[in-house]
């Protein structure tokens, strides 16, 4: 007999979680809104893509490619791997959640970093595992503090590098030395979402890693330094045993085919990419210094967005400051679930974004 209460029961730790909540996108005054609350693209996608996206239309009644072929051809191509090591999806959290399904289960564990991109304890805990959360030093990851977390329950060990919201990143030495200091059957999961962005000597998204091991996967996006966050496209390079589990547990149609063909056509368009990333090497430093001038602390980043910290007390707070950037129109992400309440996320937007936030931000910190 059953009662009038009882419905069906989600699998452990569902009930746990905090939904995602993604930046917001209106401004509370009129006229244009400056949305810096998701890092993405001021110079939205190349126009090839564009192009390959809309004639797609004719196309429509048909499935797509289930192995998104043209696409992973073009990346195979663009960083010289095979495309069997690539796995697409619809987004890189996507590839991230189907690696949680594929290795997690009731009675694990997995590692993230403090201040860690806020899907990883999503994934961890809609599969039943326990999300073990590894100290930062400095807003950065810390490779001691993550092998010192690891008990022989871990599965997966989540690392984004360069990290949201922190914008600090780990030197391919200590990822290197973070691999070693894993048991090899450990997954090591090299979340690259803003590679594309880093200009630093000794950083590396972790192909070297994945090309030599079993036990490491990168993921990548299109969201980002692609312009194409809207369109849902991501991927992965894995070792053949890890692409053979994701093959086996995604959807079979899990990549969109104009998402495919914009990808392809993307990938292909290595001018507009560097486009995007010499927009972020001027507007990072200029948004960078100017809040500094204002007496605000921000954290070094290396992505296309920059952590900037109040004062914890007084009518300056953070809080205060999203509220008023808001008024006017300049739309920026609070940090409180990430731990950081004390802190703002404002992505590099447009110059006229960038200008907008500035001259905010300068009225806010003077008023
Ligand atoms: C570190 C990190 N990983 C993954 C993602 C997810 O990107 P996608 O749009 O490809 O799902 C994001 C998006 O904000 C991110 O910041």
């Amino acid at each position: 007999m059953t009662n009038a209460t009882s419905m069906p029961r989600p699998r452990d730790g569902i009930l746990d979680i905090a939904a995602y909540v993604p930046g917001k996108s209106s401004g509370s005054g009129s006229g244009k809104v400056h949305k810096l609350s998701s890092n993405e693209s001021p110079l939205g996608p190349s126009p090839a893509a564009m192009q390959a996206y809309t004639a797609c239309a004719q196309n429509l009644a048909l499935y797509p490619d289930g192995g998104s072929g043209a696409l992973r051809d073009a990346l195979a191509k663009a960083h010289g791997i095979n495309p069997a090591n690539i796995v697409c999806g619809a987004g890189s959290d996507e590839l991230l959640q189907l690696l949680a399904s594929g290795y997690l289960q009731s009675g694990d564990e997995a590692i993230y970093t403090e201040h860690g991109f806020l899907v990883y304890p999503i994934i961890i805990r809609a599969n039943g595992a326990t999300p073990v959360v590894a100290p930062e030093s400095n807003l950065t990851a810390d490779v001691d503090a993550i092998l010192a977390a690891v008990t022989p329950r871990t599965r997966i060990v989540f690392l984004a590098n360069p990290n949201n919201p922190t914008g600090t990143y780990v030197s391919f030495d200590e990822v290197k030395r973070l691999h070693a200091g894993l048991p090899a059957d450990c997954l090591l999961v090299l979340d690259a979402a803003y590679a594309e962005y880093v200009r630093r000597n000794d950083y590396e998204a972790g192909m070297e890693l994945v090309s030599t091991s079993k036990n490491v996967v990168m993921t990548r996006t299109f969201s980002k330094a692609y312009g194409l966050a809207g369109l849902r496209l991501g991927w992965a390079y894995c070792p053949a045993n890890v692409a053979d589990v994701l093959n086996r547990i995604r959807g079979p149609f899990n990549v969109a085919m104009p998402a495919i063909a914009a990808g392809a056509a993307a990938v292909q368009d290595a001018g507009h990419l560097e486009k995007a990333v010499e927009h972020n090497d001027t507007w990072l430093p200029k948004v960078t210094t100017v809040v500094e001038e204002l007496g605000l602390k921000v954290t070094p980043s290396v992505g296309n967005f920059v952590l900037v910290h109040f004062p914890q007390n007084g009518a300056k707070t953070a809080a205060e400051a999203d509220a008023f950037l808001v008024s006017n129109n300049v739309v920026v992400r609070r940090m409180d679930a990430y731990g950081l309440p004390g802190a703002l996320r404002v992505s590099i937007g447009d110059e006229a974004g960038c200008a907008a936030f500035v001259d905010a931000l300068r009225s806010f910190v003077t008023d």
